[in-house]
């Protein structure tokens, strides 16, 4: 078969590494892809928000199966105008996509579900947001509403920290019309698990647990960013941890998405804070996680479009998900500078030193092939991953294949995967 990836990092590498394991698969296509995609897909140059120009591109190869990565398109519903055009596409319409696309809409499902999660307020505007924020609890979280590239959450220690980030979101519309609401929600504490699951709208079944690195500098400083990093699995994931999510959070998810006409097929996400209270939902995606996917997809023993043919067509009971019983772990190398100011084009070398090494991956994130080589294009460069027999062999091969890539500027967290020494 044909089949067509939508996006273009390092999550969507590892999805086309996977998806190129797969005896079904005759043909790869991405778009737009990246330099690493293109070893192993035919890319082309559209956009992911470009959704006439994707389903022309997929009606003109023929696509079987197209599955779309980053939260945009699948919040904007390109899963609907895929199917419109008859092309079986994998990932959530529209309407189940707002589980992500909007945090009031996922916090109000937890509270109608009584789905563990910190307690909350939403506001439309700002005066009331401000009001209410007098007698808060600090700290506090104020997070806007709708997509904001992983940057709409504040975690605000003081009065005037929230103040200012109502007003940024809500008046200055920082994060644009994703800011038209606002959740204001009780800070919790805790350790954070990242747990992926594949769902056909009635059945879920999870995949094994991730957790990420979401701050830019050791020790957790710095700015937030989309990842730096990301072992697998947590050893905090317990299955007594496990069993309660199941009962409590991962199946009364896709029964009240069910319940509410918005059956969930795809990936569902679960950001969970391990409190003292008990797993609490910080937060669901409606995709795979990036740099998640990274360190669960190589892990995983299923052929991947076996599974997301079975999501498509409710079959999902019928599928024993697989891992291997090991750990990987995977540290991004951004260009000096990420999140705020990075310069691009840096010419990277040391690719050939991955070639046929079963357990080291060097996924591409921003990159992209050029007269003088593959050269950075992007904050979040590569995901230098491996494999191991435990977490800490994985972080010490790891750790050693990032020597392995070379660009001026490169820069990477020395301390992914060090909560494991405490576990
Ligand atoms: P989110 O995009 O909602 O996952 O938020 C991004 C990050 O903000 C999370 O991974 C947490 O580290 C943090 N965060 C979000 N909500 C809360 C909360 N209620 N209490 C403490 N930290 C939070
Ligand atoms: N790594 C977090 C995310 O993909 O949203």
């Amino acid at each position: 078969m044909k089949v067509l990836i939508v996006g273009g990092g390092g999550r969507e590498h590892a999805i086309a590494v996977s998806v190129a394991k797969s005896p079904k698969v005759d043909k790869l296509y991405c778009v737009p892809g990246n330099a690493g995609i293109a070893e192993l897909a035919e890319c082309a140059d559209i956009k992911v928000m470009e959704f006439e120009n994707v389903v022309r591109f997929a009606k003109e190869k023929q696509i079987d199966l197209a599955i779309v990565g980053p939260d945009d398109p699948l919040v904007g519903g390109l899963v609907d105008e895929l199917n419109a055009a008859g092309i079986r596409a994998f990932g959530p319409n529209a309407a189940a996509a707002v589980l992500e696309g909007s945090k009031s809409f996922s916090k109000d499902l937890m509270k109608k579900y009584n789905i563990p999660t910190a307690a909350y307020e939403v506001f439309d505007n700002a005066a009331d947001a401000l009001k209410y924020l007098d007698n808060a609890k600090i700290p506090v979280v104020v997070k806007a509403d709708g997509l904001a590239l992983g940057k709409g959450v504040l975690i605000c220690n003081t009065l005037k920290e929230a103040r200012n980030a109502v007003k940024e979101i809500m008046l200055d519309k920082k994060f644009g019309t994703a800011g038209n609401k606002v959740v204001i929600e009780e800070f919790m504490t805790g350790r954070e698990v990242s747990v992926l699951s594949f769902c056909d709208g009635k059945t879920i079944k999870i995949m094994t647990s991730a957790q990420d690195h979401k701050r830019a500098g050791d020790g957790d400083t710095g700015l937030n960013t989309g990842g730096m990093g990301t072992f697998s699995p947590s050893p905090f994931f317990t299955k007594k941890i496990e069993d309660y999510c199941k009962k409590y959070i991962f199946k009364p998810t896709v029964d009240a998405m069910a319940k509410e006409g918005r059956p969930f097929k795809g990936i569902i996400f679960f950001g969970l804070m391990l409190t003292e209270d008990g797993p609490k939902v910080l937060e669901y995606n409606a995709r795979f996680g990036d740099p998640e996917a990274q360190v669960v997809l190589p892990r995983m023993k299923n052929d991947i479009i076996e599974v997301m043919e079975a999501c498509i067509d409710g079959k999902l009971s019928k599928i024993k998900l697989e891992f291997e019983d090991n750990a990987a772990v995977c540290v991004v190398l951004a260009e000096n500078g990420y999140p705020v100011k990075y310069a691009k084009g840096h010419v990277i070398t040391g690719f050939e030193n991955f070639a046929r090494k079963r357990n080291y991956f060097c996924f591409h994130a921003g990159t992209k092939k050029t007269g003088k080589g593959v050269v950075t294009n992007g904050g979040r460069v590569l995901g230098i991953t491996a494999l191991g027999a435990d977490l800490k062999k994985a972080r010490a091969n790891a750790y050693k294949a990032t020597e392995w890539i070379d660009f001026e500027g490169k820069y990477m967290r020395h301390d992914i995967g060090k909560a494991i020494d405490e576990a």
